[in-house]
This record gives C-alpha cells, structure tokens and sequence, in this order.
C-alpha cells in the first residue's frame, strides 16, 4: 500500500467495534444460558478466530454481519472439538479460551500462526498448572501449539482450585485466563496485578451474572477475585468503538495539517484510554462530545484538530492503559517538537511482534532519530520525516500507524503486507481514503 502526503482530514468515522470486548461477548455467550445478542461486533480476523473455536465446540453463532447471535449453552455446555483449536494471530483467544479449556471434561488443543505460536504461553500456563489445570506446551517450549487435558480420563471432569495469584504483569490475558478457569474451580480465585489492566472481563461476566469483585490497594495494586457460579446467563451486548483503532484516527487528525475529525462512539474506559491523557499532556486539541455508558462502558465522539504537539514521559502504571497504542505514540512523537521517553514498556517486546523493534526500525526508515532501549524507546522529534518504505512484519498495528505516518511525512510511504490491518480493522485503508476527500 502506498501513502501520500495529505493536505487536511475531514469527516466522520464511524470505528469498528471493540476487539477485548468482542472477543469476550462470543466467549461468555457461548458459556451463557440462552441467547446473547452482539452489536457492533468487530468483523476483524481475530474474532472470527473466536468464533471458529467455538463453533468447533458445538456453539451455534449467527453472523449476519449486523449482528452476532451467540446460542449459549450454559457453563458445562460444551462439546469437545474434532479438530486443532485455530486461533489465527490472536492472542486473545489462546490465552482466554485456555482458562475455560482447562475447566472442561474433553481434550483440546490450541494453535495459530508463526507469530502466535512464538509467542510466550508460560505466563498462563504456570498459573493455571497452580490451579491444577492439565495444560502444556506442545514442544515444551513455553508456545502454542497447546495441549489441554491431554491426560484426562475420558468421562472425568478437572479438578480445579481456586488460587491467590499474584502476576508479575499487568495482563488482562493473564488475569482473564484465571477468570475464566475460576468459574470452574472449588472456592476463591483470585488475582492481584500491579496495576489495575484492562477490566472489560469483569465488567461483562457480572453483567453474565456471576459475582467478579475488584479492590485497589493504596499502592495502585489491584485485586480481583471471583467466586464460582451456577450458570451465567445470556445478555445484549453492544459494542463500543476500538479505541485502538480510533487511535490511528485521533492521531491522523493531530498530525496533518488543516484537519477536523469527528470520531464516533469511541470505548474510552479508564483502563483503556491512556492515549487520550498522552495526547493532553502533548498538547492536543481533543473535545469529547455526547459521553455515555452502555454496559458498563464508558464512551464518547471525539473532536480532534490538527495540534502542534510537543515530547512527553509515558511510564509506570500508564502503560498498560496504552500498550496497543506505543507504535502510534511513537509515530506521534516523531512529528513533536522535543524528547519522548517510552519507558517500563518491555511487554511491547511480547506482542505480534517485538514492537520496541518493529516501530524503532520503521521510524528510522522515515529518518527520525530515535534509540531504542530495554523497555521503551527514545525519539528525538521535530526533526524532518520523509517517507520510506515500512516492512510491517505482519503486524497489523505496525501497518497502520506507519500508514499515519506516511500521511505526515515528505513523499511516499509504502507498507508491506498491508492486508494484515484485517486483523483489527479490516476497512481501515477504506476509512483512510474517504477522510481525504
Ligand atoms: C488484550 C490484552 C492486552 C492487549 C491485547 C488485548 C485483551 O494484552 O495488548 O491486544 O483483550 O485482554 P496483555 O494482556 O498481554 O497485556
């Protein structure tokens, strides 16, 4: 895909559903009694990965593109698959669906793509092996592909129990995961993170109807926990906008000159949206119009007008608020006056690519100067940024927020394998378009 230099944005933008959010609306409506109705729904690759999965396990799912009806049946209600688990590139759906694979009474097994099957599994696996889940790695390698209940009797059910973990990251996938094995387990699970990650699975399981509690220490630390339950029940769901994918957004509107975007119905969770608190302490001019609640998640339109931003510090319990969203800051920061400083960000090492590395050489193919360090990366911005050419590894956030960039940047940008956006936002290079008139 080739980029131009653009001359101002305009429009509205409608953004594609929530990927945490769709995942988990398919996965509790699967283990929920009766039918869960899902708008808005994210029509991107790594849901559909979710979807599969499901359907190999017995679940009817409609998918009229409008909607998604997910015919659940119940927390015992699933069958054991007849073939390997697909999760694609997802993440999300390894590390959750592993939680509610441990709890069943079949044998599973779980793999993706090179990038998702290089990716680290011990973080779940270790816990939930704590909680007595029967869950290994197939080449003993700490990656997919995963096998769970391998050794289980047929006919016999796991035992699990509920334990106190305390992760050493902030990882919603690591806390879902244990979620999830907790509604199968005897007494208490719970999770203490550092700070407080990503609480769409909290939210929503209780909307389900089972009983999730949260506690914050005065240390930022959090504590959740989550008792078993008989049966969750089926529940409306509509999505909110990615804030993710409205990222791209927000920061096209800052960057080129002679903009004003209109970014509709975006999920601005605290848990989610430390890209906003970056882009204020940047000196952006953002205006949140029409702010609501719908199941428990707060959203909002987003006003945003070309800025002149300048450097910032993003670290500590900020980052995990804003872990998708580096690559883009990143690319921000290049086109800032002064120093960013991205630190305590080593998990971007773990993503669908190792993204201190795949942003620090994509901002160099652009001319920016700029240092990568152990957990983070330094730019030094205002300089000039010409285009280049940005191999995106594969890695649907890379293509897109060197796709801003390139709207930014003196002459052409090209991304290779730019199809991959389809990931996360398969209308992305559309949206794109039509903003520039
Ligand atoms: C996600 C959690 C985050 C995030 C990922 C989606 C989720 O990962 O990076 O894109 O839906 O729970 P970690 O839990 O590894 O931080």
């Amino acid at each position: 895909m080739e980029i131009q230099t653009a001359k101002g944005l305009r429009g509205e933008i409608q953004i594609p559903g929530d990927k945490s959010i769709s995942h988990r609306s398919v996965m509790f409506g699967a283990l929920a009694k009766g039918t869960t109705e899902i708008t808005h729904f994210l029509q991107g690759a790594d849901c559909l990965s979710t979807i599969g999965c499901f359907r190999e396990m017995g679940i009817e799912i409609e998918n009229t593109n409008k909607k998604i009806i997910v015919h659940g049946k119940g927390l015992h209600g699933l069958s054991a698959p007849s073939k390997i688990l697909d999760v694609g590139n997802s993440g999300t759906t390894t590390r959750l669906i592993s939680g509610i694979l441990s709890g069943q009474p079949f044998a599973s097994t779980l793999s993706g793509d090179a990038s998702l099957n290089s990716r680290p599994m011990n973080r779940i696996m270790e816990p939930l092996q704590m909680m007595g889940a029967d869950i290994q790695s197939k080449f003993i390698n700490g990656c997919a592909p995963l096998l769970i209940n391998a050794n289980l009797p047929v006919g016999k059910k796991p035992t699990l129990t509920g334990i106190h973990y305390h992760s050493k990251v902030a990882s919603a996938q690591v806390k879902s995961a244990l979620l999830l094995a907790g509604l199968y387990a005897e007494g208490v699970t719970t999770v203490t993170e550092p700070n407080l990650s990503r609480n769409h699975t909290e939210l929503m399981l209780n909307e389900f109807g089972a009983q999730v509690t949260t506690k914050m220490n005065p240390d930022g630390s959090a504590v959740i926990s989550i008792s078993p339950c008989e049966e969750l029940y089926g529940h409306a769901i509509v999505v909110p906008g990615d804030i993710s994918s409205a990222a791209y957004f927000i920061a096209a509107g800052l960057l080129v000159p002679n903009s004003e975007l209109l970014i509709q119905n975006v999920g601005i969770n605290p848990t989610r949206a430390g890209i906003l608190k970056v882009c204020e302490a940047m000196g952006a001019n953002i205006t949140y119009l029409n702010q609501r609640t719908g199941n428990g998640e707060p959203t909002a339109d987003l006003l945003v007008k070309t800025s002149s931003l300048h450097g910032t510090t993003i670290e500590g319990a900020l980052i995990s608020t804003l872990i998708d969203e580096i690559p883009m800051i990143a690319v921000m920061a290049a086109f800032a006056e002064g120093t960013t400083i991205i630190k305590d960000a080593a998990e971007l090492k773990v993503k669908e690519t190792d993204r201190i590395w795949t942003t620090t050489e994509g901002l160099k193919s652009l001319g920016v100067d700029v240092t990568p360090t152990e957990d983070g990366m330094i730019i030094y911005g205002g300089k000039p940024v010409h285009g280049g050419v940005i191999n995106s590894y594969l890695d649907h956030r890379i293509a897109m927020a060197f796709a801003i960039a390139g709207l930014a940047a003196e002459g052409t940008t090209t991304i290779l394998d730019s199809q991959c956006v389809d990931v996360s936002y398969p209308d992305f290079f559309q949206t794109l378009e039509k903003i520039q008139g």
